[in-house]
C-alpha cells in the first residue's frame, strides 16, 4: 500500500461542479471530498440552492410550479440565496485557505435562468458582483434522457418542475456552449469511476501549484496538530 502524502493549501481553492439534473454532480462532489480529505486537506462542500430561507423558497417552487414567479424574480431568489451562501459559508472557508467544492453555483444560474430567456451576460455580471469566481468549473455533460432516467430510477424520485425534457435540452445547450480559462466540460455518460478519474485528473492539475507538503495532521475544526501518520491507498 502506498503512503498518501499530506498536504495543505497556500490559498483557498474554489471548485464548482455543474451540469443538468442527473448528470452526477452530487456523486462526484462526494468522491472529490473523500479523495482530498485523504490527502489531509480541509474540504468544504456546499450545495445550491441552499437550506437557507431563499433556498427553501426555491425548493418549494421546484415542487409546486413556477407560475407564481417571473423569470426575473426567480433569478433574484437564486442570487439572494447565493449571496448568503458566499457570506456565510464560501468566503470564510476560502479565507482560511481551505478547499471549497460546490454542488451547483452560478453557472447553473446562467444555464437554467438563461433557458427562461434572461440574457446570459446579464446573469453572469449580476452574479460576479455578489459571488466570487471559481478557480475551476467542471460541467458534467450527459444526454438529458440519461440524466432524467438517473433521477427516476436510481434516486427513485419524480422529476420536479425544473426537470422537464424540453427545458433541460435548452439548459444543456447553454452549459455546452460555456467556455473560458476556468471551465472544463466532462462527458458524464460513463460509469462513475470513469467520470471520477477524469474529474480527479483535471482537479489535480489545477490544484498542484497551491499544494504544500506538510507533516501536520489538520483536524476538522481548522486547527493543526502533529499526529502519527496514517496509511491510505493512493487511488
Ligand atoms: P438540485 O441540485 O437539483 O437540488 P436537489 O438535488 O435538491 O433537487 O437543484 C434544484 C434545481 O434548481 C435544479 O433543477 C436546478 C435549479 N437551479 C437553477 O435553476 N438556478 C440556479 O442558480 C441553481 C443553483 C439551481
Amino acid at each position: 500500500m502506498m503512503q498518501m502524502k499530506k498536504y495543505k493549501l497556500n490559498k483557498g481553492v474554489f471548485i464548482a461542479i455543474e451540469g443538468i439534473d442527473g448528470a452526477g454532480k452530487t456523486t462526484q462532489v462526494q468522491r472529490l471530498k473523500e479523495y482530498f480529505q485523504r490527502k489531509n486537506l480541509i474540504v468544504n462542500t456546499f450545495k445550491e440552492p441552499t437550506d437557507g430561507h431563499y433556498g427553501q423558497l426555491i425548493r418549494e417552487i421546484a415542487k409546486t410550479g413556477r407560475h407564481l414567479y417571473t423569470p426575473e424574480e426567480e433569478l433574484n431568489l437564486f442570487l439572494m440565496d447565493r449571496k448568503e451562501d458566499c457570506e456565510k459559508n464560501i468566503n470564510p472557508a476560502l479565507a482560511k485557505n481551505e478547499l471549497v467544492i460546490m454542488d451547483r453555483y452560478y453557472h447553473s444560474n446562467i444555464a437554467y435562468q438563461g433557458a427562461l430567456g434572461i440574457d446570459r451576460e446579464l446573469i453572469q455580471s449580476k452574479n460576479e458582483k455578489i459571488a466570487i469566481i471559481p478557480d475551476l468549473v467542471i460541467i458534467l455533460d450527459c444526454a438529458v434522457r440519461v440524466g432524467l432516467a438517473r433521477i427516476k430510477y436510481s434516486r427513485n424520485e419524480t422529476p420536479n418542475h425544473f426537470e422537464n425534457e424540453h427545458y433541460l435540452q435548452k439548459v444543456k445547450k447553454i452549459f455546452q456552449a460555456m467556455s473560458g480559462p476556468n471551465i472544463q466540460v466532462v462527458n458524464s455518460t460513463p460509469d462513475e469511476d470513469t467520470v471520477f478519474n477524469h474529474v480527479r485528473n483535471i482537479v489535480n492539475d489545477m490544484i498542484a501549484p497551491y499544494l504544500i507538503e506538510t507533516d501536520e495532521q489538520q483536524d476538522l475544526f481548522g486547527t493543526t496538530e502533529n499526529t502519527p501518520t496514517y496509511k491510505f491507498s493512493e487511488n
